[in-house]
């Protein structure tokens, strides 16, 4: 017979997950909840990157029109429709040579991007790698999901700073080669979250060819591709292109339409990349996964086929952009970012500075600091390179966008 008491202390079955920090929303809520924003003004929420401009009309029509579709479960390869629309869209968007690539082997659809970012981790790190304990690499800031899977998977998360002294691009090529050895995985994100950095065609070649010595999986997350101030991001296949080279080995891309299109709950994405990666990531995603339903890869596919609405979209942020220029002008290190929705402003002591919004001017932002931890690549310093900063999410329209601009520029 079970006592009771065996259950009062809860065990931790994999002691791995003892080691995922909070979530920044957590810590993020933990930090504001106990205090009260200004009873006269409504709060305005910049802390999530979740774009609130409209989506295209069609998405309803096409999700109702399918709608017969729902009860069946949807392939996790997706539809050749889907495929075909995806890999139109990466030869269209980054001028690729025709037969680089063919849908049905180079593209995998996924649930959203950031399920499948993690998802990765599973199929790149191995148990050990030069004998030891493998590394996934990723800038620092970072997108959380990546270090939450580099931990489950086992390996050991390395931060390798992106300041704005390097443009905020992390350098992997100039780490320890004890450190590059043992690196089975690195994650990369252009435009960057938060910084909105783009990393140049030279850039990602230099990173392809780092992948190749020192052979190790190399995701470039390209969510914000389609957010962009003047020329358009390069892309990672673009890179290979551009130097002839078209084995995609050891390389993935990841796209999303939840930036792109503003249907963060649409839930739709692809991979692209290598082909035998992406047979192991749909061998996963058959024991694991869950795929998008049929009527919404069908909503995707018209999405991916249509630019107007990009490019009306983007023609908003640029607006937003021009209006925080004015209004921010020269203050908290301020610069257009080339691509993405954030602003990555210097306010000196970003928590105190995220108190202070949310406390006199019901504004929530993020703090860097929970977009960072210290350097432990052993070249940098021990500070958290997020400390100094705030992430602020253009997502709103340009009306709330002026208020709430306003109101940061009078508060701090
Ligand atoms: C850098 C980055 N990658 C990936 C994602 C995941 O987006 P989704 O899962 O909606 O495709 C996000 C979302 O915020 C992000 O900021």
């Amino acid at each position: 017979m079970i006592s009771k008491t065996q259950f009062a202390t809860p065990q931790i079955v994999n002691p791995r997950m003892a080691g995922l920090p909070d979530y920044p929303f957590e810590r993020l809520r933990r930090l504001l909840d106990p205090l009260a924003p200004p009873a006269a003004l409504d709060p305005i929420a910049l802390s999530l990157g979740e774009p609130q401009h409209p989506y295209p009309d069609f998405v309803g029509e096409i999700l109702h029109a399918n709608r017969h579709l729902y009860g069946k479960y949807p392939p996790v390869a997706g539809t050749p429709e889907f495929r075909q629309a995806a890999a139109d869209w990466l030869v269209r968007r980054y001028d690729l040579p025709q037969g680089m690539i063919e849908a049905d082997r180079h593209i995998v659809p996924c649930a959203g991007t950031r399920e499948a970012l993690f998802r990765t981790a599973f199929l790149a790190v191995p148990p050990e790698k030069a004998g030891r304990q493998p590394v996934v690499l990723m800038p620092n800031p970072f997108y959380q999901c990546y270090a939450g899977a580099a931990i489950a998977a086992g390996a050991e998360p390395i931060f390798v700073s992106a300041l704005a002294e390097t443009g905020f691009l992390p350098d992997f090529a100039g780490l320890d080669d004890s450190i590059l050895a043992r690196t089975a995985l690195v994650y990369f994100c252009t435009p960057a979250n938060p910084q909105g950095a783009v990393a140049s065609l030279d850039y990602l070649n230099n990173l392809i060819a780092l992948s190749r010595q020192y052979n190790f999986t190399l995701v470039v997350d390209e969510c914000y591709a389609e957010i962009y101030n003047g020329a358009p991001p390069p892309g990672a296949l673009q890179a290979c292109a551009a130097i002839g080279d078209q084995d995609l080995s050891g390389l993935l891309v990841f796209h999303s339409l939840s930036k792109r299109s503003n249907v963060a709950g649409l839930r739709s994405g692809f991979v692209a990349g290598d082909p035998d990666l992406l047979k192991l990531f749909r061998r996963l995603s058959e024991y694991g996964g869950n795929p998008s339903p049929l009527p919404v890869y069908a909503a995707a596919t018209a999405l991916w086929r249509d630019e107007d609405h990009v490019v009306a979209n983007r023609a908003l942020y640029v607006e937003k952009f021009d209006l925080a220029e004015r209004v921010l002008s020269n203050r908290f290190g301020f610069y257009k970012p080339k691509g993405g929705f954030f602003l990555w402003l210097d306010v000196g002591d970003g928590e105190a500075a995220t108190v202070e919004l949310w406390t006199r001017a019901a504004i929530t932002v993020l703090p860097g600091a929970y977009l960072t931890v210290p350097d432990n690549t052993g070249n940098g310093s021990d500070d958290s390179p997020g400390n100094r900063y705030i992430r602020v999410a253009m997502v709103h329209d340009k009306a709330v966008m002026e208020d709430a601009l306003a109101r940061i520029a009078q508060t701090l």
